[in-house]
């Protein structure tokens, strides 16, 4: 049986990504996707996830939905890396919707349908799930696990010195999700940045022009190229096509429980993601985090996502 999923995103290049690997992944059943504000604003980051659907046209469509975004959020975006559109500069255009849903209302809807059988994948700033927790007290009760691609165990970040951009983006938030009683696994940067693409994942796109394909080679090159000229890096890594897999296959991957939390404050630290490492320890466990990755195993199920999604897709 397969599991059902919610998907909530920024998009971004890397959202694209695991968005069309798991779309056509039959362990899968995607029942909405839904968008945030983070690597763009909120309108762009809807406008992609519409935009992405509409291209990648899956055989069974999910509901689409969009979130507000933070009230107010550091001004910090991803559109060096990603593009000023998020998606390389291609410019999808998509029809202007009479109506949009709200992504809080769906997800909690969702959640409500399948208690306890629906998994969240968080894939941009936790915006719209602490939205669903402070809307609904029993919502947390209602999710069956979160998988998080956010925060920092070693300390490292990469829009600040010490914070990951989806914890940064959105601190209040992400603190409200780690603290509510839900199950969490969380795939932080340090496990994700391992998971390196050299300029040959361009070779690996199957041939053809497949809607997958077609998109791949779109925007992939914008991201070599970007992260070569402002990170002065030859590969990227596909952070949230990392956490998809985690989901997807977590025999790949070791974690241990571990009590966490993010900074809201802090002048310089602000969505720095703190765990209570000390040997003799006061904070409660109140998540899984990944500690471990099969790098080799991880990058092959990649790639091997993207080949079934461009054979879906013919
Ligand atoms: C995360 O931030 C975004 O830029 C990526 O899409 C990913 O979700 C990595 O820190
Ligand atoms: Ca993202």
């Amino acid at each position: 049986m397969s599991r059902k999923v919610i998907i909530d995103c920024d998009p971004g290049i890397d959202d694209a990504v695991a968005l069309m690997i798991a779309l056509f992944d039959p362990r899968l059943d995607v029942l909405a996707v839904t968008s945030t504000a983070g690597n763009v604003n909120a309108d762009q980051a809807f406008t992609n996830l519409q935009a992405l659907i509409e291209c990648l046209d899956p055989p069974r469509r999910p509901r689409i939905a969009m979130g507000p975004g933070p009230l107010s959020a550091p001004p910090v975006d991803s559109t060096f890396l990603h593009g000023s559109d998020g998606l390389g500069e291609i410019h999808l255009e998509v029809a202007k919707l009479h109506q949009t849903h709200s992504a809080e209302k769906l997800i909690s809807d969702e959640c409500r349908a399948f208690p306890e059988a629906v998994t969240i994948l968080c894939l941009g700033p936790m915006t719209n799930i602490a939205n669903c927790l402070q809307r609904d007290p029993s919502f947390a009760s209602h999710v069956g696990q979160v998988v998080i691609m956010g925060g920092s165990v070693n300390g490292i970040g990469n829009v600040t010195p010490c914070a990951e951009f989806n914890c940064h983006f959105d601190a209040e938030s992400a603190r409200r999700v780690l603290h509510s009683k839900t199950t969490k696994t969380v795939v932080p940067l340090d496990i994700t940045s391992q998971v390196m693409f050299g300029i040959d994942l361009l070779e690996h796109i199957p041939k053809g022009d497949s809607r997958v394909s077609q998109l791949l080679n779109q925007i992939l090159p914008f991201s070599f190229r970007s992260h070569r000229r402002h990170l002065a890096q030859e590969g990227i890594s596909l952070d949230d096509a990392v956490a998809l897999i985690a989901l997807l296959q977590p025999e790949l991957f070791e974690s241990v429980p571990m009590a966490g939390d993010v900074e809201t404050q802090g002048d310089l630290t602000l969505g720095a993601t703190i765990f209570d490492r000390r040997t003799v320890k006061t904070w409660t466990n109140n998540m899984e985090v990944i500690t471990t990755v099969d790098v080799a195993g991880v990058r092959d199920s990649i790639l091997r996502g993207i080949i079934q999604a461009a054979k879906a897709t013919i």
